[in-house]
């Protein structure tokens, strides 16, 4: 599912690498946790999974990452958000609506996911969060 090899990136103008030769497979099913001090790359070593390095943040980019095995060079952030999902740290700067309701809609919408789809697929995720009682909160 997700295969890196010999991973290094160094952001522009940085002296040293912020992540150095890193080979990882995390397979269908795993979960993974990623742990190091401030500083240890966490954050970019996601963002090399999720596509913003290397379409928005540039720097020096060796070795790979595939995504379901899409190449994250081919495969433009917008449309690696369909498999990968992100939460960043500050958690409020995610919220865009007033509703819960129009918040999981503003994913599907951004997805371009067709009308008659919408209800059942709200629906769906509600009912997957066991958080029914909130979509109108
Ligand atoms: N946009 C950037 N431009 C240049 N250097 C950066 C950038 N973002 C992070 N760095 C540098 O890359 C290295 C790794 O930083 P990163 O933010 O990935 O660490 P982190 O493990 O997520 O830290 P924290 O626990 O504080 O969130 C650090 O040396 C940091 O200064
Ligand atoms: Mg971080």
């Amino acid at each position: 599912m997700i295969e890196i090899q010999e991973l290094t990136f160094k952001y522009s103008g940085a002296k040293k690498n912020a992540l150095e030769n890193i080979t990882l497979t995390v397979e269908k099913g795993d979960f993974v946790g990623i742990i190091g001090e401030s500083g240890a790359g966490k954050t970019t070593f996601c963002s090399c999974i999720n596509g913003l390095i290397p379409h928005h943040y540039k720097g020096d980019f060796y070795g790979s990452v595939k995504i379901a095995g899409n190449d994250t060079f081919d495969v433009n952030p917008g449309k690696l958000a369909l498999t990968v999902g992100s939460v960043f740290q500050d958690v409020e700067s995610h919220l865009v609506s007033f509703f819960v309701e129009d918040e999981i809609l503003f994913g599907l919408e951004n997805f371009g996911v067709p009308k008659d789809q919408i209800e059942s697929r709200i629906t769906e995720a509600l009912q997957a969060l066991e958080i029914e009682e909130l979509r109108h909160r």
